[in-house]
């Protein structure tokens, strides 16, 4: 069997089964990756004075993980910058937040570089190369030039925008004529397929070429949905796990004769937590009868707190908060309890149990993993019911959620309505068709058929050329993969290493959300 090698800029496995996670992408790529012989190669998290390319490896899970230091600058333009505050703005349709700075620019470029340098002595003739998420577009296209010719994929986790949208970006053809150096592209969903399409089709000059492939800038590939799913059997295991009870049973205790209402989301501009609260603002003013009858409990972990705009969502947040549970709370029922701490994914498969409603009502999301793992950790004879944005990716497989758009506070308000009132039979009808979904779609059939459709999609390039720059890296990196001694330290100055001093970056805070 081929070897697999995943690439994403976040690599965290999780330590131990059911510990708190790097988000929904690490989760799903630690679970696809434990059955592959292979590795996960990406950021090390850590950042250093002066790049070096020296490559750490660990066994984490029965996962080989390989990582690299960036630089301080590489992580202010590349990370904080042109991955998170020009590109997940924008593909998150929010163009009135996206920083176009030409700089974020350049150290996207670089890093990208930078990785494809450290990477492509470590790539074998057979490996498939899968590479994942915003911050990797031109890894592809590097790897290329430094003479991979092995079928490479990349899967978007996050939506494409419109066109209207794209083409506000300075050098989008660039962009997109990345993509374009891989032989399959994935999306979630059909609309971030057709989005793609349509831009590549009206933008790009592009046209259909023969078996669907598509052709623009002198080549083709081929793009194709393939909607993230869950371990479900893992999940529902973690559910039933000692922690995941130990937190059922607080949550119970702490609800007695309520009904939880629970949200857990990345604290992101994205999941709109300020249209949720405000929902739910309008459902206590409406329902004056039910108010003491619920708690609301939303779990956010900080995200990205050195960009400016999460700082600032964070304080709204945070005032909002403040000020429904000022005008609506009695001297023993606060409804709103709203905690910043990351909790470990088994702990939060005992609170979805015990929550008889889920919010998830992001304004826009590529899939959404919460939506999912709420019904994965139901009970099947009283199971609760998910309240799910019409936005989130995950709505085109779960239509039998109760489906409501997040911008509307009025739909909100009726939708947790409608979900707190649902009768036990109506909630088990619809809670059999999710999981029967969820089910059929998990992560390793999509891990399947991704694989699979790569190497439908290769098409033989020119053969595996040692080009100068190859050998070059080679020379300095070393050839052998993952294990074994460590390889020379390239390009750093005489002495530098002493003076190299690590500082570890904010670590990746979203328990579970994509
Ligand atoms: C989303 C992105 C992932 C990212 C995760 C956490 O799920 O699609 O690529 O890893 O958010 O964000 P962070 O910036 O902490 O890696």
């Amino acid at each position: 069997m081929s070897r697999l090698i995943v690439v994403s800029n976040r690599v965290s496995a999780p330590e131990q089964p059911g510990a708190a996670p790097a988000g929904g992408l690490a989760v799903a790529l630690s679970a696809a990756l434990r059955e592959y012989s292979g590795f996960w190669f990406g950021w090390s998290g850590e950042t250093v004075e002066t790049f070096t390319g020296e490559v750490h490896t660990r066994r984490v899970d029965e996962v080989t993980v390989v990582t690299v230091d960036l630089e301080d600058a590489d992580y202010q333009e590349y990370y904080n910058g042109y991955a998170n505050g020009t590109l997940w703005p924008l593909f998150h349709y929010r163009i009135d937040l996206t920083a176009y700075d030409r700089s974020f620019g350049e150290g996207y470029e670089r890093v990208n570089r930078r990785f494809a340098g450290v990477l492509a002595p470590l790539i074998q003739p057979g490996d498939l190369i899968w590479v994942h998420d915003y911050h990797m577009i031109p890894l592809g296209r590097e790897l290329r030039r430094l003479g991979v010719t092995n079928p490479i994929g990349f899967f978007l986790h996050i939506p494409w925008p419109a066109s209207q949208l794209l083409t506000t970006l300075p050098r989008n053809r660039q962009l997109v004529e990345a993509l374009f150096s891989y032989d399959l592209v994935g999306f979630q969903t059909d609309e971030w397929l057709w989005a793609f399409e349509s831009y590549v089709l009206g933008e790009a000059g592009g046209a259909w070429g023969r078996d669907g492939r598509l052709e623009a800038f002198g080549t083709t590939l081929r793009a194709q949905v393939f909607p993230i799913g869950l371990d479900v059997e893992e999940f529902r295991a973690l559910a039933a796990s000692p922690v995941a009870n130990r937190a059922y049973d607080r949550m119970a205790a702490h609800s007695v004769f309520r009904s939880l209402i629970v949200g857990v989301d990345r604290l992101d501009y994205s999941k709109g937590l300020e249209e949720r609260l405000a929902g739910f603002e309008r459902f206590l003013a409406d329902n004056p009868e039910l108010r003491r009858e619920v708690l609301y409990l939303q779990v956010a972990p900080t995200s990205r707190g050195e960009v400016g705009v999460y700082q600032d969502l964070r304080a709204r947040i945070d005032a909002l908060c403040g000020r429904i549970n000022g005008v609506y709370a009695d001297m023993d029922w606060t409804p709103i309890s709203h905690v910043h701490r990351t909790y470990r994914r088994d702990e939060l498969a005992g609170v979805y149990r015990a929550a008889r409603v889920c919010l998830v009502t992001p304004l826009r999301d590529g899939m959404n993993l919460v939506a999912k793992e709420y019904v994965a950790a139901q009970k099947p004879d009283d199971p609760g019911v998910l309240v799910l944005s019409r936005f989130a990716g995950a709505a085109r497989q779960m239509g039998e959620a109760v489906i409501v758009n997040p911008f509307s506070r009025e739909e909100i308000s009726e939708g947790l309505k409608r979900a707190l009132s649902m009768g036990r039979e109506e909630r088990v009808k619809r809670w059999e068709i999710l999981m029967d979904g969820i089910r059929k779609s998990g992560v390793k059939a999509w891990r399947d058929s991704f694989v699979e459709a790569l190497k439908a999609s290769h098409e033989p390039r020119l053969p595996f050329i040692e080009s100068p720059a190859i050998l070059r890296v080679r020379g300095t990196l070393g050839a052998g993969p993952v294990a074994g001694p460590k390889p020379p330290v390239p390009s750093a100055a005489p002495g530098a290493l002493k003076r190299n001093a690590k500082r570890r970056r904010p670590p990746p805070s979203d328990a579970v959300v994509i």
